[in-house]
């Protein structure tokens, strides 16, 4: 028997890498489709308005093109997700700017564009709400109690305030949102798209096409991102390209360009975080009393479970007896958001971190001190109840912070003389107050900030166990090794992973294992991608089901899987071995009364920004963020260190430039011209460090990484911004005119 090196723990090559830097890769616009149409999407300009009439231009040509109303849905007038409130097209009252209202196709883009632009809605305006404070629809709402809040603040030596705002975040996947749909010969319909969860989209086509699901088949194209924001909207998209399709009886595609793609898709939350935190002088943790409020936009999409997830992350990775979490998301006349990376939890974590960095100043302790102390050690209860059993590694990833930044160096380099010009080639003075005093040039202040953060792992309280998701492996007729799941390649790296969990389980070597195409009509369904659930939830069902296959396979040949499977075949045929998700042990939720284990396990991070800050124009550069993770058993090196890279980027953007300007319900800066993100001249210099702290209930040990580096950087750099200036800044994103007036306030404080 040959040996076979392990996969798992060694920076395997990207299986999508070779095609995607080559160009070989095909992403749905570049399929092509022979005769197929153009469909483009009829769109509200208003926040809320009666829909009286569809009126066309009677100098245009109708006749060569496909018009579909909201009377057209073949099925119910709803893209099904968690609560039957979205419908597919406007039937009567529009409730948010660009929302869809009727659909065209036409054989070239050209016509269905010229068609667009001849059609015209009559409306009766209604008032908008778009204020989330002053709305009084709740979509959700939960609270959070443990202990007794009221009469520990009481109590405490000091209750330290803070009101938060976090806005918009868009996703700007590389790849706007596009899907193909075909007719199938025996009725139904095949669609071709780039999205996240190919059984959303198949589950939402049957209700609204009102098809047999057996005749609805949902396939993956290389997608360029998600990032959350390919998780729920496809749906609709899928029904839009579809029901075109089956009126003409040929293929439709319909292909956002990027400024259809910002103004009409789903972001994420904007929220209104505020804290009241009672402490004891000695740094002790008494109460925490926390408020969210979260703008919905227009209809549920998954508001509830972001809004969920972000209360639950809420008061930070800390021990308190005596908390109280009360948070609602309210429905506005915005357009919807939905899930991006994080899903809540950067929301809630930064005003959690923010919170704790102005205590210790307030205290006069160390912030990496105070965390140090406060952080959750296994044994702990969280404002659940849940006890976190094992696998916590909050001070182990805070103290690797702390050290590799050489945090508390630079702190006490910098503890009674901030504002210190450190720029090269000019010669900075200081001033006590804080600002630098020198002659003409540019004045730089470089600061330092520190955040740690959690991230429950999979979905939320009895989320998995409700998908009860199946993940398979399979021995072809061909004689190949195939990973059966529906979990999708966003450039995360699944399929990857997949394949090296599947291979050590198996014995085989990585390369002998294919992953499956994303096709409804092959691939079980093993639950949406998202929630960074699909290594530990997925894999761990594709390591059960790779043992029982080997183990089967072994049985029959009395040989090593690796060196006898392929006489197996030849002799007995294919087989397949599909496992199900059947929970982990001891894990009970309680949705009524919000107690209980929360998620399985937890990943923890910490982050360390350094930033320079200039203090005429207020501009802020990111020198530097060191990141350390546990998220338990790293499979693959690499592809775990670009998650943290990549998270770490988008928190960078959250933090300092991204922010989506809204007048009258719409959005302003609606162009990549406009809506600023990080590019590589923009981007730090991240250090991905991880500690492993393995998840003892699943075979592989790994726990969710995908969306943790997102939920605590900007924390770490608005606190940079503050050891640099002197000035707190509370609503991100720190943009150079909120960092000027920040200083221009503390000067004037403390004159
Ligand atoms: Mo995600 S933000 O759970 O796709």
């Amino acid at each position: 028997m040959r040996p076979v090196p392990l996969a798992v723990g060694r920076s395997v090559p990207r299986r999508d890498a070779a095609a995607k830097v080559t160009g070989a890769a095909l992403y749905t616009d570049d399929l092509v489709v022979p005769g197929a149409w153009h469909g483009v999407t009829v769109r509200s300009a208003e926040p809320r308005a009666r829909l009286i009439a569809i009126e066309r231009d009677p100098a245009f040509d109708w006749s060569q093109v496909v018009f579909l109303t909201a009377a057209d849905i073949p099925g119910e007038n709803v893209v099904a997700l968690l609560t039957d409130d979205q419908p597919v097209l406007v039937a009567d009252e529009i409730r948010h700017v660009s929302e869809p209202v009727a659909l065209i196709a036409a054989p070239d883009i050209e016509t269905a564009r010229a068609a667009r632009d001849a059609t015209r809605l009559r409306t009766e305006p209604l008032p908008p709400v778009l204020d989330p404070l002053a709305s009084e629809r709740t979509i959700a709402r939960y609270e959070i109690v443990r202990g007794d809040v009221d009469t520990a603040l009481a109590a405490a030596d000091l209750v330290i305030e803070g009101t938060y705002r976090v806005g918009h975040q868009e996703q700007l996947y590389i790849e706007p949102q596009a899907m193909i749909a075909v007719p199938r010969p025996e009725g139904g319909v095949t669609i071709h798209g780039s999205l996240q969860c190919p059984y959303y989209v198949h589950t939402a086509l049957g209700r609204a096409l009102g098809l047999d699901p057996a005749r609805i088949v949902v396939i993956q194209e290389e997608t360029g991102g998600g990032f959350g924001g390919k998780e729920e909207f496809p749906s609709g998209l899928a029904i839009h390209a579809s029901m075109l399709a089956l009126r003409i009886g040929r293929p439709v595609r319909m292909v956002y360009d990027r400024h259809e793609d910002i103004v009409a898709t789903t972001k994420r939350h904007p929220a209104v975080v505020t804290h009241r935190t009672g402490v004891m002088r000695d740094g002790r943790l008494v109460a925490q009393d926390i408020d969210v409020v979260m703008d919905a936009g227009a209809y549920t999409t998954l508001s509830p479970v972001v809004l969920s997830r972000g209360a639950l992350h809420a008061g930070g990775p800390y021990l308190c007896a005596d908390v109280r979490i009360r948070a609602r998301a309210m429905a506005t006349n915005m357009p919807p958001n939905g899930a991006f990376r994080g899903f809540g939890a950067p929301q809630t974590e930064f005003a959690a971190e923010m919170q704790v960095n102005r205590i210790a100043e307030a205290l006069g302790i160390s912030p990496a001190a105070l965390r140090r102390r406060w952080a959750y050690r296994a044994g702990d209860a969280t404002p659940t109840g849940q006890v976190l059993k094992s696998s916590v590694a909050a001070v182990e990833v805070l103290d690797r912070a702390v050290e590799a930044s050489g945090f508390e160096q630079a702190r006490a380099a910098r503890s009674d003389h901030r504002g210190v010009a450190t720029f090269a080639g000019h010669e900075g003075a200081v001033a006590p107050d804080g600002v630098a005093v020198v002659g003409g040039g540019p004045r730089f202040a470089r600061g330092i900030g520190l955040a740690l953060g959690w991230h429950g792992a999979g979905f939320t309280g009895s989320g998995e166990a409700y998908l009860a998701s199946i993940a398979g492996v399979d021995l072809t007729a061909a004689g190949s090794i195939r990973v059966l799941t529906d979990s999708t390649e966003i450039g995360q790296g699944s399929r990857t992973v997949l394949a090296q969990l599947a291979a050590d389980a198996l014995g085989v070597p990585v390369d002998d294992v294919e992953v499956a195409p994303i096709d409804t009509s092959v691939v079980p369904n093993s639950g949406p991608t998202v929630a960074s659930r699909t290594t530990m939830i997925v894999g761990a069902l594709v390591m059960r089901a790779a043992e029982r296959l080997r183990a089967e396979v072994e049985a029959r040949t009395g040989r090593p899987f690796a060196d006898s499977y392929a006489a197996d075949v030849r002799a007995h045929g294919p087989a397949r071995v599909d496992e199900r998700f059947a929970g982990f042990p001891g894990i009970e939720w309680d949705a009524e009364r919000y107690r209980g284990d929360a998620y399985p396990c937890f990943s923890w991070a910490s982050a360390v920004a350094e930033v320079d800050v200039d203090l005429d124009t207020g501009e802020v550069a990111v020198r530097s963020v060191v990141q350390a993770v546990d998220a338990g058993r790293i499979v693959n090196p690499v592809l775990a260190a670009g998650q943290v890279e990549g998270g770490t980027l988008q928190a960078v953007g959250y933090a300092t430039i991204e922010e989506m300007k809204v007048a009258d319900g719409r959005f302003l800066n609606d162009r990549l011209a406009t809506y600023v993100i990080p590019t590589a001249l923009d981007a730090p210099r991240i250090d991905a460090l991880f500690v492993e702290a393995p998840f003892l209930d699943v075979p592989h040990g790994a726990k969710g990484l995908g969306e943790l580096p997102m939920d605590i950087p900007a924390a770490a750099v608005v606190t940079a911004i503050h050891d640099a200036t002197g000035a707190w800044i509370h609503d991100l994103p720190a943009t150079p005119e909120r960092v000027l007036a920040a200083i221009l306030a503390a000067e004037e404080a403390g004159a």
